[in-house]
């Protein structure tokens, strides 16, 4: 199981079985909040939905399709964060995010995208864009990519069906040498 250090509190560990259920729990407690931005709330039911999904992960791993990881804050599961999926013609991939409530308003989910960044998607995997899409109202999503120096490109028209509306998307994208650039320039780990 690959981890990625973030902060002295904090970690990526790329999700395993045995996280399944404190994964599901998580999700659980948080479902009316999350529903609000994202669209698979209501496939999600029971423990078994979750190592379902903790299951394809693994199996996209194994494909080189992408990992995800589970964000531990002070031994507990904070959240996710993975890519979509990798196009490797053209070295691009896109990442998708949420965490539980509580653990909001702490930088966690920008050092973590920013740790992904580093260790995954421009070190080992030698990416050359990194996309990051979230429904324009979604100001606190938004804010990550912004944070970051991610440039917005555009928006997408109803992009998105949640569960009874369309959203419109903000697409923001991260170049290689950005992000090198960023770094050498001494950007801090929390992009801040
Ligand atoms: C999107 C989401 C992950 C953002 O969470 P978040 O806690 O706002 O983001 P971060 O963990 O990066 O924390 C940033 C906040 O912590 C504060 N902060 C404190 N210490 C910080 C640090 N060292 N570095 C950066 N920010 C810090 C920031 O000021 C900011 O607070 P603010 O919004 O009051 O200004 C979360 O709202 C979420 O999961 N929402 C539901 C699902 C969702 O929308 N997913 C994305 C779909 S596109």
């Amino acid at each position: 199981m690959r981890v990625i250090p973030m902060t002295m509190e904090a970690c990526l560990k790329q999700l395993e079985p045995a996280d399944a259920e404190e994964l599901f729990w998580l999700t659980d407690v948080n479902r009316a909040y999350l529903r609000q931005w994202l669209p698979w709330l209501d496939i999600v039911r029971e423990v078994k939905d979750t190592a379902q999904f903790i299951a394809l992960t693994i199996d996209q791993h194994k494909r080189r399709q992408g990992t995800h990881y589970g964000i531990w804050y002070k031994g507990r599961l904070a959240g996710t964060l993975g890519v979509h999926s990798i196009d490797w013609n053209n070295r691009k991939t896109s990442i998708g995010y949420w965490l539980g409530e509580q653990f909001q308003g702490k930088g966690l989910m920008t050092q973590a995208v920013a740790a992904y960044l580093d260790h995954l998607v421009f070190g080992e995997w030698n990416l050359e864009r990194v996309a990051i899409q979230a429904a324009t109202g979604n100001v606190k999503s938004r804010a990550i990519p912004e944070r970051l120096g991610f440039q917005l490109e555009g928006v997408l028209r109803s992009n998105e069906f949640l569960y009874d509306h369309f959203v419109d998307h903000a697409v923001y994208s991260m170049l290689a040498a950005e992000w090198r650039g960023r770094r050498s320039a001494g950007m801090s780990r929390s992009g801040i």
